[in-house]
């Protein structure tokens, strides 16, 4: 142990005899005994002879020097490495696929990626006219001639983001110190389609392998309407190839422990409701005014409203109840004319059942239109029918297999029926068994909002939701 230094030493050694230090922890009596040095009693400064090649030793510099580091704050936490799965969703999260003109390149060349490290097959199916395509990737199945496949459905494209609303970057996926990932489509559905990936990652580094052939497809156009994506693929050659007779679908978070189960839609019914009068200046005040009508027909279509609020279900199960909304008002050409018309835009989602169907409605609108006056009317804009649902009927094959998969596991479900519309009305439509299902537990739904985020745990718990799920489902026997 060479000294480095001797004026070091000697003024070090100076300090030390004339000071009143305290001894260092490891040179405590009972410390030196196993280091096998006699202990003395080394508040004696002669005897702090004995130790002075150790004390020199223990001076010496080092890198981590605590004197030159900066002092923690005592509410700083080191965060553990981020688990690579939260990582690939995270870059997900940062390809910019938002409405109305979403760039498809870096999200298709992720999804790519991803299914060529994973080892399945990917392949872009385009259509005409150029510019609609599906992604498709296949893990073949080892059995696939005796059973139809499965398919795991999500979309690649989001809904608009209105910057100035948002804390961060909505597409640079922001992760804070709990664990919460900003980002449009953190949700809705970008989740979807990284979790069904890292489930598969998962499964096929185990060894596992399905019998049934399991398709993941990633959908361009679901925030629209679906009709470039799923609606085309459906009606394509390659499709039919696939003898699917199950597919996932988009599904929602929930704020319990019980996954809501998507097994139908609502329908869409909106109108335009137009109320006319007699055009003036605003300085009169005459009797036949547009807007005194449309107040009173909205009045009366608002205690329609609130009779569907008040029979909705307190659990959000909303398959019986009937959304009224108005969504766009105008008329009147000038700050200072009354208006010989004005009109309202409602949009209305039911669920069509034998006692409750559109002409149920459009009764309802002949009958306030009446009772608001002349000149009122309506125009319906679009009477979208959604009757397909997939069965809840224990005979059933399929709705059997889940509802047992999930009794195994132990996890709660409710069966309902979805509140918007997604891809999965265009899967029922062509006889496919859909059903919608997001494993997000305990989160509040954040799907279009302003600030969507998801924790990257409830990320993480839904991989292992579907790791457990897609054998149950890849591997039943009819
Ligand atoms: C930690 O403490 C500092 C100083 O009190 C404070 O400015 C900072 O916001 C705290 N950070 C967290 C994550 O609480
Ligand atoms: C994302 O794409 C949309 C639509 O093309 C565009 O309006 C928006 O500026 C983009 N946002 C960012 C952060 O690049
Ligand atoms: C499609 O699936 C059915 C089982 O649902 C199976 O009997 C049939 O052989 C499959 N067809 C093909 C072409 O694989
Ligand atoms: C809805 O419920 C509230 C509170 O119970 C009640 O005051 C209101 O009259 C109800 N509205 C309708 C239209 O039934
Ligand atoms: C909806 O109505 C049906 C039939 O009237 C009933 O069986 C079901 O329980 C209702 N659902 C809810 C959530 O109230
Ligand atoms: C639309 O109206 C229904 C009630 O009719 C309500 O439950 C729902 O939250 C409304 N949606 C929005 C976006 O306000
Ligand atoms: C809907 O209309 C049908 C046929 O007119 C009627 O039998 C049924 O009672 C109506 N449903 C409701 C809830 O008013
Ligand atoms: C409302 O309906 C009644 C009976 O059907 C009819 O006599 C009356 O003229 C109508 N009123 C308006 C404003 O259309």
């Amino acid at each position: 142990m060479k000294p480095t230094s001797s004026v070091r030493i000697l003024h070090f050694w100076i300090l030390y005899l004339s000071s009143n230090v305290s001894i260092p922890a490891w040179a405590e009596p009972q410390h030196l005994k196993t280091s096998g040095i006699r202990p003395t009693n080394l508040q004696h400064p002669g005897n702090r002879l004995h130790i002075l090649p150790l004390l020199l030793w223990s001076k010496r510099p080092s890198s981590g020097d605590d004197k030159r580091t900066t002092k923690i704050p005592s509410n700083f936490t080191i965060l553990p490495p981020e688990d690579p799965s939260v990582s690939r969703y995270r870059e997900y999260l940062r390809t910019n696929t938002s409405h109305p003109n979403p760039n498809y390149d870096t999200a298709v060349a992720w999804i790519k990626e991803q299914a060529q490290a994973i080892g399945i097959e990917y392949k872009k199916i385009d259509f005409d006219p150029p510019g609609l395509f599906i992604i498709r990737l296949k893990w073949p199945g080892s059995d696939p001639m005796e059973r139809s496949s499965l398919l795991l459905n999500s979309h690649i494209d989001v809904v608009p983001v209105d910057s100035s609303k948002w804390t961060y970057d909505a597409f640079a996926a922001v992760k804070d110190d709990k664990g919460n990932i900003y980002g449009r489509g953190a949700q809705d559905r970008k989740s979807q389609g990284a979790q069904y990936l890292e489930a598969i990652r998962r499964l096929k580094m185990r060894g596992f392998s399905p019998r049934r052939t399991v398709y993941v497809t990633f959908v361009p156009d679901e925030e629209v309407g679906g009709d470039r994506g799923m609606a085309t693929f459906l009606k394509a050659s390659e499709f039919m190839d696939m003898n699917v007779s199950l597919a996932l679908d988009e599904g929602a978070a929930t704020m319990d422990d019980v996954y809501p189960i998507f097994y139908g839609e609502r329908s869409v019914f909106r109108v335009r409701i137009t109320a006319t009068g007699r055009s003036s200046h605003t300085a009169m005040m005459l009797k036949d005014n547009a807007a005194t009508k449309l107040n009173k027909a909205l009045g009366l279509l608002f205690v329609f409203r609130d009779e569907q609020i008040n029979a909705s279900n307190p659990d959000g199960n909303i398959e019986n109840v009937t959304s009224i909304n108005l969504s766009q008002i105008g008329g009147g050409t000038s700050p200072n004319a009354v208006p010989s018309e004005i009109w309202a835009i409602v949009d209305m989602r039911l669920r069509l059942r034998p006692t409750w169907t559109f002409s149920n409605l459009t009764n309802l609108l002949d009958s306030i239109c009446n009772q608001s006056g002349n000149g009122v009317s309506y125009k319906v804009l679009l009477n979208l029918e959604i009757k397909e649902e997939s069965s809840l009927s224990e005979s059933d094959f399929w709705w059997r297999t889940i509802r047992k998969s999930f009794d195994e596991m132990g996890w709660k479900m409710k069966p309902q029926i979805f509140a918007g519309a997604s891809d999965a009305r265009h899967l029922r439509k062509a006889g496919i068994q859909a059903y919608g299902f997001s494993p997000l537990l305990f989160t509040e739904q954040l799907g279009h909002q302003d600030n969507e985020f998801l924790n990257e745990n409830t990320f993480l718990n839904g991989i292992t939701v579907y790791e457990k799920l897609i054998p149950k489902l890849a591997n039943a026997r009819e």
